[in-house]
């Protein structure tokens, strides 16, 4: 038998203060840790709870009723002042532990030694950004097209050079029609126009693909921006003045716009546009054959038949397009001498920008 400590039975008001003491102790713990240690010593294995218990043998019969009743009522609310204590610190502990846990994905943190978008998705962006401010919709089409949409719809002849396996990637699905990856984004206006939904001004940025061997100026996959505007009575000066406004907003002042005559199937007339070379400014250098002007793109009012071959009537309606490389004119603004260098990988190169 382990000797037994003998306390003298408490009087009820000493039980009273001790709890009230007990619980103000219980409130007052900062934490959890804390708490538990209060907790154990007021309402635990080595409280006077246990001694006072064990002293109700030495009272009578009466005595013992009334003061267990006191002492079990006493330990009943320091225990119920533990267990709601403990709520509370653990909420707070919890919301803490959630708190220091939160990421706010709203927010952009621009880490040191984190990657950007790539220059030629930079430039996309930018060129969308200049056409939405002159009222135009973005749109897209499909990378896989049918030789209808690349070719047949925008008055392409069927015997045509573009059309040859030499040129285009030919895609096995289906016999019906022959599909391809698209090599322009023209097709997406005949896409536009067939929803019939006019005036239409949109521009249309995307991958296009070619079967060229990559060297410094060619690459098999590259991005072009298409532009169309259906609209009644729209004439060529407006769009030279467009293609003199996009050109003024990318490149800023200083490099200017001039159209010269060319033929595309799809516009009649016809026109390259060319922008003053960035390299010598208009001055004549190796990279412009002395000429100070670099070709950038093609454009042209609308042609009638792909008006027609759209559902579009020719005599209501006219409008001009235009098309160009989104990677060409990256180079270009950036005198970047291998176009190359935008699938390499090399983050050194792609850092700079
Ligand atoms: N699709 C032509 C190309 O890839 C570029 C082009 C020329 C687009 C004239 C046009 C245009 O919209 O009107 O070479």
């Amino acid at each position: 038998m382990s000797a037994m400590e003998h306390v003298a039975a408490p009087d009820p008001s000493q039980v009273e203060a001790f709890a009230l003491e007990a619980e103000r102790r219980v409130v007052a713990a900062a934490d959890l840790e804390s708490l538990e240690s209060v907790a154990a010593e007021l309402s635990g294995k080595r409280s006077p709870f246990v001694a006072w218990k064990r002293s109700l043998a030495t009272v009578d019969h009466e005595g013992r009723r009334a003061l267990g009743q006191v002492l079990n009522g006493a330990l009943a609310r320091v225990s119920a002042a533990v267990e709601s204590r403990r709520a509370i610190l653990e909420r707070a502990a919890r919301d803490e532990l959630v708190a220091a846990d939160r990421l706010d994905l709203t927010e952009v943190v621009p880490a040191p030694g984190a990657g950007h978008l790539h220059l030629v998705t930079q430039v996309s962006e930018e060129l969308e950004d200049v056409f939405v401010g002159m009222g135009y919709e973005i749109a897209d089409g499909p990378e896989a097209e049918t030789e209808w949409y690349n070719f047949t719809a925008l008055n392409v002849p069927r015997d045509h050079p573009a059309r040859s396996m030499q040129d285009s990637f030919y895609l096995a699905a289906g016999d019906r029609e022959s599909y391809l990856l698209r090599t322009q984004t023209s097709p997406v206006q005949v896409r536009l126009l067939e929803r019939g939904v006019l005036p239409l001004y949109a521009v249309a940025p995307g991958r296009v693909y070619r079967r060229d061997t990559a060297d410094a100026r060619h690459l098999p996959v590259f991005h072009q921006i298409e532009g169309i505007v259906v609209d009644r009575n729209v004439t060529f000066g407006d769009l030279a003045g467009t293609i003199d406004t996009f050109v003024t907003a990318i490149f800023g002042t200083g490099i200017e716009s001039r159209l010269r005559p060319a033929y595309f199937p799809f516009t009649e007339p016809s026109a390259e546009f060319e922008v003053t070379c960035t390299i010598c400014r208009g001055a004549g250098c190796r990279t412009c054959s002395q000429t100070g002007w670099i070709e950038l793109g093609g454009c042209g009012l609308v042609h009638p038949a792909v008006l027609e071959a759209s559902g579009v009537d020719p005599e209501q309606w006219s409008g001009f397009a235009f098309g160009f490389g989104i990677d060409r004119l990256a180079i270009m603004r950036h005198e970047i001498e291998d176009i190359r260098s935008f699938v390499e990988n090399d983050v050194r190169f792609l850092a700079q920008f």
